[in-house]
């Protein structure tokens, strides 16, 4: 058994996809006893984030958003795996990073104390051919890992619009062995 805790945050808005195969086929490789949560977005009833940041009487967290920082706490490893929605994270993934700024600032919050020094990857699913496309996501995953003060393992790419069709992806599948033994800096903001 490692110290090492993945949470797996799969914000397709279907499931079975491309990122979910490229993410499991990068999750096989990581050492045995390494304990790994998976959670799909879209099975969960995650309501649209509402900023209470500033409202004196703050909100009373549902299961769905209480689960999602519960596991995103016990995780010493946080993957994004949100397929490319737009040149950017998906609807569902970017909502629950909304949640990130809620409990920042929940009243007696240590979370921004306990995510820092912990690590952020990405791992997503693009049609286009062309990585560079995929630059806007990377930014602002590498952005949130600074503002967390976290570490940053990079994005996993992998090819493919079909489901299934990220098994082609020679390259990617090549990727996604060595993904996770990949050094992960601290990210700084340029
Ligand atoms: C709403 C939507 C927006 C998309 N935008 C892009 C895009 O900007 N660039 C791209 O290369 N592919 C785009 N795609 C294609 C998906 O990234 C591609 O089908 C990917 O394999 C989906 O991943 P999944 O199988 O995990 O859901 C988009 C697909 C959808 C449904």
């Amino acid at each position: 058994m490692t110290d090492r805790s993945f949470l797996f945050v799969l914000g397709s808005s279907r499931s079975g996809g491309n990122t979910e195969i490229l993410a499991r086929q990068a999750a096989e490789q990581l050492p045995a006893g390494t304990r790994q949560h998976w959670v799909d977005l879209a099975a969960s009833d995650l309501p649209d984030f509402q900023d209470g940041r500033h409202e004196a009487e703050g909100w009373t967290p549902g299961e769905s958003e209480a689960m999602l920082r519960r596991a995103t706490l016990e995780a010493t490893d946080i993957v994004i795996a949100s397929p490319l929605y737009w040149y950017a994270l998906s609807a569902h993934t970017k909502r629950y990073l909304d949640y990130w700024s809620g409990w920042l600032t929940s009243p007696g919050s240590d979370f921004e104390q306990r995510m820092a020094g912990r690590t952020l990857w990405g791992v997503t699913a693009m049609a286009d051919h062309d990585e560079a496309r995929a630059e806007g996501l990377v930014t602002s995953l590498h952005h949130t890992a600074a503002y967390m003060r976290m570490h940053f393992g990079g994005v996993l790419l992998g090819n493919g619009s079909r489901p299934g069709q990220v098994r082609d992806d020679e390259r990617a599948t090549i990727r996604a062995k060595a993904f996770f033994a990949q050094d992960a800096p601290l990210a700084r903001f340029p």
